[in-house]
């Protein structure tokens, strides 16, 4: 049985497709695979191994053929899998939802969060660039995360582990707000549910934790900025597309909000989308942009390896997926 797989990934799971006897071949080089590359090497193919930055719909499902069973997304988001596509072909869609993903994802919140709190990366450019003289009482003064309020916004796997941090680490108090409760969190970390035009007007830091579904796109836009405090920052590392960039510019150049961290951006692979307003994210010294990097641990990327490969082997073998995507 044949597997494509769209790009170069960690080879744990690779070697354990190899070794359950499937024929592997990977997309050489180290780049987004082009559509017509795609769309070619997928033909005739058991399993596809894909990333989130493969489109997988109808065009891919049919260039493929009969033969394709599964798709194996490497990220815990599969916001780029037409699932009503799949389903109608037969194919099984999975993803990477392990704790080592969402802990390395959470950690990577956090650093967003303490990095805007103590402005790190304007401290670094600082430093580097010989204009620190000597200690000044006034240099570069941040803000505590302790005993600051805390709004989680989607109270999920990743949400829950940022909250852990939160409250557990750094001393927070801890509201949220999801379609669902979590027991867990209001028993264990003492988090209230509330609105989330509460959570808006209340949290000092607030972090998303959604998927991207017609639902969540532009979750956060004028009004939502609008509700915030003055001196609140927000953190983005679920997709981009959850914020609407122009109404962060927006909010940013009116000094709605104190700061945003993002790792995920609304056009991305563009940090930017459109430059005719004037704006740039990268202007702003109290913006802190990462490449989409928050799953990117080595402990992570062998568990997404491996997960993504223990679904093909379970799929490819007549077997339920572990970990389908739904
Ligand atoms: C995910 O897993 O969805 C991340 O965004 C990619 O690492």
């Amino acid at each position: 049985m044949k597997i494509f797989v769209t790009r170069r990934i960690h080879e744990s799971g690779i070697n354990m497709l190899k070794k359950a006897g499937f024929k592997v071949a990977i997309y050489p080089k180290d780049e987004i695979i082009d559509r017509s590359t795609l769309l070619k090497n997928v033909k005739g193919v058991d399993a596809i191994l894909s990333l989130l930055t493969d489109k997988i719909d109808e065009e891919v499902l049919n260039a493929a053929g009969p033969n394709l069973k599964i798709v194996a997304n490497y990220a815990v988001g599969f916001d780029n899998i037409d699932l009503t596509a799949v389903k109608k072909h037969n194919v099984v869609a999975t993803n990477t939802p392990s704790d080592k993903v969402n802990e390395a994802v959470a950690e990577h919140t956090f650093a967003l969060m303490l990095a805007l709190a103590r402005r790190i990366a304007e401290a670094d450019d600082f430093a580097k660039r010989g204009k620190y003289t000597g200690w000044s009482p006034t240099l570069l003064t941040g803000v505590d995360v302790y005993n600051k309020t805390l709004g989680i916004i989607g109270a999920g796997r990743i949400g829950s582990m940022t909250a852990h941090r939160g409250v557990l680490g750094f001393g927070m108090k801890l509201i949220y707000s999801d379609t669902h409760p979590n027991p867990a969190l209001e028993k264990d970390l003492k988090a209230k549910k509330v609105s989330q035009t509460e959570l808006l007007k209340k949290a000092d830091f607030i972090s998303l934790h959604v998927p991207l579904l017609p639902s969540t796109k532009h979750l956060i836009s004028d009004k939502e900025f609008s509700l915030m405090k003055h001196s609140a920052f927000i953190v983005n590392t679920s997709r981009g597309p959850v914020i609407h960039e122009k109404a962060l510019l927006k909010a940013l150049k009116a000094k709605k909000i104190a700061g945003a961290g993002l790792d995920v951006f609304e056009c991305e692979p563009a940090i930017d989308c459109d430059l005719r307003d004037n704006l740039e994210l990268k202007a702003f010294p109290n913006v802190i942009l990462t490449p989409h990097i928050a799953s990117s641990t080595e402990e992570a990327r062998r568990d997404m390896s491996e997960i993504a490969a223990k679904n093909i082997i379970a799929v490819l073998k007549g077997k339920k997926p572990l970990t389908p995507a739904k």
